[in-house]
């Protein structure tokens, strides 16, 4: 699978935005069927794509909850795309945002971070983001979910990493083909070197399938100060 990695300067200044408006992608035929925003289970068969763990020998995996971890896109990690492949990847016509990822971060401050995504087509939309040291992907501080986003987006640590991806309700659009969700990053309280976060996001259709989606993907990068 090659998949051009958009190595982008974080955003400056509080809440800057960051516009994802290049990149390129294709990878080998993946085809799944099912579910896991209606939670009916899926098989996936992949041809020579580096799919892990979740295309395994096609188990019935539930996806009822969001995404599964680790297609955030960074770190060798496939993306969205994986699965969401019939659409576009990183297409002009929709943006993909991060508010308020600090170009320069301190130890144990907390951070508000809103991702935005806008598309012309985008009837529902999901993400997953996860934040980890730039030199050996372990975890950067902590991810919390924001006040009032309880119930469209959660933290799922697997295998220490958090994970925040949105749930069933946080898949609904706030506004007219864009949507938002909110969380928060605590920064390191020891930071050792600079920090990537990665974002792997779905601007659906709403037709229940995986099928016709754009998929949008992006890596910022944050240095101690
Ligand atoms: C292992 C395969 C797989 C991966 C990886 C995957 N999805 Fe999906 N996704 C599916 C399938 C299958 C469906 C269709 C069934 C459904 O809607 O529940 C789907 C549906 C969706 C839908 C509803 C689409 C629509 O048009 O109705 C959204 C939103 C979504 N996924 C978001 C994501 C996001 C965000 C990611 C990456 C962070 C992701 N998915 C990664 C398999 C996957």
């Amino acid at each position: 699978m090659s998949r051009t990695a958009l190595r982008l300067a974080a955003a400056s200044l509080a809440g800057a935005a960051v516009l994802v408006t290049a990149g390129t992608g294709g990878m080998a035929a993946t085809a799944g069927t099912g579910s896991h925003a209606q939670g009916a289970d899926f098989t996936v068969h992949a041809e020579g794509a580096n799919l892990t763990a979740y295309a395994a020998g096609g188990a019935h995996l539930p996806f009822r909850d969001g995404p599964p971890a680790r297609v955030t896109g960074g770190f060798g990690e496939d993306s969205c795309f994986a699965c969401h492949w019939d659409g576009t990847e990183n297409d002009e016509v929709g943006t993909l945002t991060i508010a308020g990822f600090p170009e320069h971060f301190q130890a144990s401050v907390t951070y508000d971070l809103e991702i935005t995504l806008t598309h012309p087509e985008l009837e529902v939309a999901g993400f997953q983001l996860a934040i980890r040291r730039a030199e050996d992907g372990v975890q950067a501080g902590h991810l919390e979910v924001a006040e009032g986003e309880e119930e469209r987006v959660r933290i799922l640590t697997d295998r220490e990493i958090d994970f925040a991806h949105h749930l069933v309700p946080g898949i609904e659009p706030t506004g007219e083909q864009a949507t938002r969700w909110r969380l928060r990053w605590v920064a390191p309280e020891a930071p050792e070197g600079n920090v990537l976060l990665h974002a792997s996001v779905v601007a659906g259709d709403g037709d229940h399938s995986q099928m016709g989606d754009a998929v949008y993907t992006i890596e910022l990068e944050s240095r101690p100060r």
